[in-house]
């Protein structure tokens, strides 16, 4: 991500920060709109649940800044998203959800280029994830 990408994606999820609750609604609608069978793997709240999202969001938006940190959690983020039972496929799934909620939550602030901010970003944060997801557990 180069820094105008990060300036973007801060300043829109200043945006998206005040209407969390509503953001997380949408989210939820439309993730399990795209696949209902991800419905069981929620077990918590889901109004706590779409503030952890937006939550770690928030976190790795201020991690940008010091990668290598940024990248243990992630790792250690992941590798507990496989214990949840999400499978890789369900990545792309839950970031087409959030791309919609931002482009409903933002409305014309989701312009093509904070679009494309926000797209690397998730990109960045489930590559990294995934790696985590993949290491071995250590006992
Ligand atoms: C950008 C990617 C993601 C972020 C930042 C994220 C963030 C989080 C956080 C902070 C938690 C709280 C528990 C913990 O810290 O271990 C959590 C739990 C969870 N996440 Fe994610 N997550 C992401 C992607 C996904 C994906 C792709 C799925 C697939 C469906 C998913 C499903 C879950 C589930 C099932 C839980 C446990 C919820 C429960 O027990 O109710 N997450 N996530």
């Amino acid at each position: 991500m180069n820094t105008q990408q990060i300036d973007l994606v801060r300043s829109s999820y200043a945006l998206v920060e005040p209407i969390a609750p509503q953001a997380a609604e949408i989210f939820y609608t439309q993730l399990f709109a795209a696949d209902p069978s991800l419905r069981p793997l929620f077990r918590g709240d889901m109004a706590h649940q779409g503030e952890r999202l937006m939550g770690m969001i928030g976190s790795a938006l201020t991690l940008l800044d010091r990668p290598a940190a940024l990248g243990s959690v992630l790792r250690l983020l992941g590798s507990r998203h496989k214990g949840y039972g999400v499978q890789e496929k369900h990545y792309a799934t839950v970031g087409g959800a959030l791309i919609k909620t931002l482009e409903q939550g933002l409305g014309d602030a989701f312009t093509s280029e904070v679009r494309s901010a926000w797209v690397e970003l998730y990109g960045v944060i489930s590559r990294t994830m995934l790696e985590g997801a993949r290491e071995p557990v250590l006992a």
